[in-house]
């Protein structure tokens, strides 16, 4: 039989990174003929293009219910039956998924106890806990920076405020729900190929 694939998760606030190392990291495995899923949260699926609407303003929902949606859409994310993440695991593939449950954690109790968010995420987190979580650092001002260069549309979460108590939430969930877990936090004003070294010796066994 495969042997199951790795989940790797990565996480930070908005402007922090992610993309660019992740493209580094893809490209990496790939040189080695790694088998490797790229994929983010929210996805594409139903309840991830729900939430979209929802992050745009296009549509008004609750912070609960937008909360919720992040969790069914993950839900779907994980055990959809044409490439869900568990399977995908199964047959051997590794993923690197752009955001995970630290996100909820982190952006989502912002507005909601935290706590409700961890217990609402627990159905995901006792399907699958990702093998490193990978964590972007960044202070508030330059990612807001980073963000004003690269991007039209302000999502409703990137305010200095928000990007703050994110920031904190972050670190408030590694000490409450990170126990037992791999999660490795990286700098993330390094230069990015500097940095790109540094994950991957970060994540390797
Ligand atoms: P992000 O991946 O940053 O989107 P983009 O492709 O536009 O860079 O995610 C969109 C927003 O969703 C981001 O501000 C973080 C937020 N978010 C939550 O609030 N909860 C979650 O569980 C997840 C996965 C994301």
């Amino acid at each position: 039989m495969e042997k199951r694939g790795r989940f790797i998760a990565f996480e930070g606030i908005d402007g922090s990174g992610k993309t660019t190392q992740i493209e580094y990291l893809m490209k990496k495995l790939q040189k080695l003929g790694v088998k490797c899923l790229e994929t983010c949260e929210p996805t594409g699926l139903a309840a991830g293009r729900l939430l979209r609407s929802a992050l745009t303003k296009q549509i008004k929902l609750d912070n609960r219910a937008i909360a919720a949606l992040f969790v069914a859409d993950r839900v779907d994310h994980l055990t959809n039956e044409e490439n869900g993440l568990l399977k995908t695991l199964e047959s051997g593939c590794s993923v690197v998924c752009d955001r995970y449950c630290f996100s909820s954690y982190a952006y989502n109790s912002v507005d909601t106890d935290m706590d409700w968010v961890i217990n609402a995420n627990s159905v995901c987190t006792k399907l699958l806990v990702p093998d490193c979580t990978v964590f972007l650092d960044v202070a508030p001002d330059t990612a807001l920076m980073r963000i004003a260069q690269g991007r039209e549309a302000a999502e409703l979460f990137e305010t200095k405020e928000r990007l703050t108590l994110v920031r904190e939430n972050y670190f408030k969930a590694f000490d409450i729900a990170g126990a037992g877990q791999r999660i490795e936090i990286f700098d993330g004003t390094l230069p990015p190929e500097q940095l790109a070294d540094k994950i991957w010796t970060g994540i390797s066994d």
